[in-house]
């Protein structure tokens, strides 16, 4: 990997000394720039390009997430990262639209190596040059919908209810009984007859409703003419699955719900390139569809060949663009190739590429090409703990369930 031009801005000297002496052994890697203001960082961004922000929070004069909002803005490929102390600062919440990751101060230095390096591995997606010729001759990517940027906004104003949150989800009818009727489905347990969103909200989390929204919202977005209707149903009904799937994983393996929220998130979305290619190309897809099918490959390896990518890295991009969490674009982009995602931990990644399997072999018919598979070697390192067998009964029961 090339070498990555970092910057660091606090208005504390000492935690950028510390910085510095933290991270001298990834000195090969990253080439280090430091700022103590926000104005002084956007000065040194104009003189040289900057791969990777790692912003404070609370700053005098330009805080970490006006700096952030700028920098997306002018230079959208540049990763941003904000270290902050206080998780439930209002500021906080204005960032989360504009930073792909959060930290946490103090950040121990081996958390602090792990987020860069991945970091630097988003970047280099995000910036790949075959990637981004294929990006290019899409004329249609799909926008962040507007309902989605509408509840985010909501969730800013530390006043806002369930109930306006609700309100918002209603005041598009289609989506709202979509979005009951996805809840009061079996495949979320035990939840009977919820009428309103804002119950759902309160029941399910906002974070799922709110990738719900977004997916369905994107899916819509991409309903062609060329595409056949099979294609689109197998296509929402595979990734729906493979998002309970992997919150099941989730619960299965930790309590922390933030993981299980951005794994359902990760695998409601994990197939979207799929969508972006075939809505964009429809008759180049299908050529892919038909090579998978012929030369009985798996169907990433076909769209290789036919557009120099993926679904996993078109898919990972556009959530990039979007400014989604940086976990979910690394889940998406990495699910086809988990072992190669930089983590200590049964990560994300992980998560949606056993659940994808599991869906994929419960589903066989509905798969083009061949299934996709993790290696031994991969598999070992996706599932340390030897639960998969315990996962594929746990999945297959969800789902006899949720047919019920
Ligand atoms: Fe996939
Ligand atoms: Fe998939």
């Amino acid at each position: 990997m090339a070498s990555k031009n970092i910057l660091f801005v606090d208005d504390e000297k000492m935690v950028l000394d510390g910085m510095r002496r933290a991270l001298r052994p990834m000195r090969k890697l990253l080439s280090m720039h430091f700022a103590t203001s926000g104005r002084d960082a956007l000065g040194l961004m104009e003189e040289k390009p900057v791969d990777i922000v790692i912003t404070d929070m609370r700053m005098p004069g330009m805080d970490g997430a006006t700096l952030l909002g700028e920098v997306k803005t002018l230079y959208p490929e540049t990763i941003r990262i904000v270290l902050t102390g206080q998780a439930d600062d209002d500021a906080t919440y204005r960032a989360i639209r504009v930073a792909h990751q959060f930290l946490t101060k103090p950040c121990p230095p081996d958390i602090l190596k792990m987020v860069i390096k991945r970091a630097c591995m988003l970047h280099e997606l995000m910036a790949h040059p075959l990637l981004k010729k294929a990006v290019s001759s899409l004329d249609h990517l799909p926008s962040l919908p507007s309902i989605y940027v509408e509840i985010q906004e909501k969730i800013n104003d530390p006043e806002a209810s369930v109930e306006e949150i609700g309100a918002i989800i209603e005041k598009d009818l289609g989506m709202s009984t979509k979005i009951l009727q996805l809840v009061n489905s079996a495949f979320f347990g035990h939840y009977k007859n919820i009428e309103s969103p804002s119950r759902a909200v309160s029941l399910l989390g906002l974070n799922v409703i709110k990738s719900l929204l977004l997916t369905l919202k994107v899916f819509s977005q991409c309903d062609n003419p060329k595409l056949s209707s099979s294609f689109l149903e197998n296509l929402w009904n595979h990734s729906f699955e493979t998002a309970v799937f992997a919150k099941n994983i989730a619960e299965d393996v930790t309590d922390d719900k933030d993981i299980s929220d951005h794994a359902f998130t990760s695998g409601l979305l994990h197939d979207v390139g799929k969508l972006v290619l075939a809505y964009n190309l429809p008759d180049k897809y299908k050529k892919a569809m038909k090579v998978a099918v012929m030369e009985k490959k798996e169907l990433r390896k076909a769209e290789f060949r036919v557009f120099k990518a993926s679904h996993a890295e078109i898919g990972g991009y556009l959530l990039g663009l979007w400014g989604l969490p940086g976990d979910v674009v690394e889940a998406l982009s990495f699910h086809h190739r988990p072992h190669q995602y930089p983590s200590n931990n049964f990560s994300i990644p992980s998560m949606v590429a056993c659940a994808d399997m599991i869906s994929h072999e419960l589903n066989p018919d509905e798969c083009t090409g061949t299934l996709p598979h993790l290696e031994q070697a991969e598999l070992k390192r996706s599932d340390p703990t030897g639960r998969m067998e315990k996962w594929r009964v746990m999945c297959r029961e969800t789902k006899e369930r949720g047919i019920e």
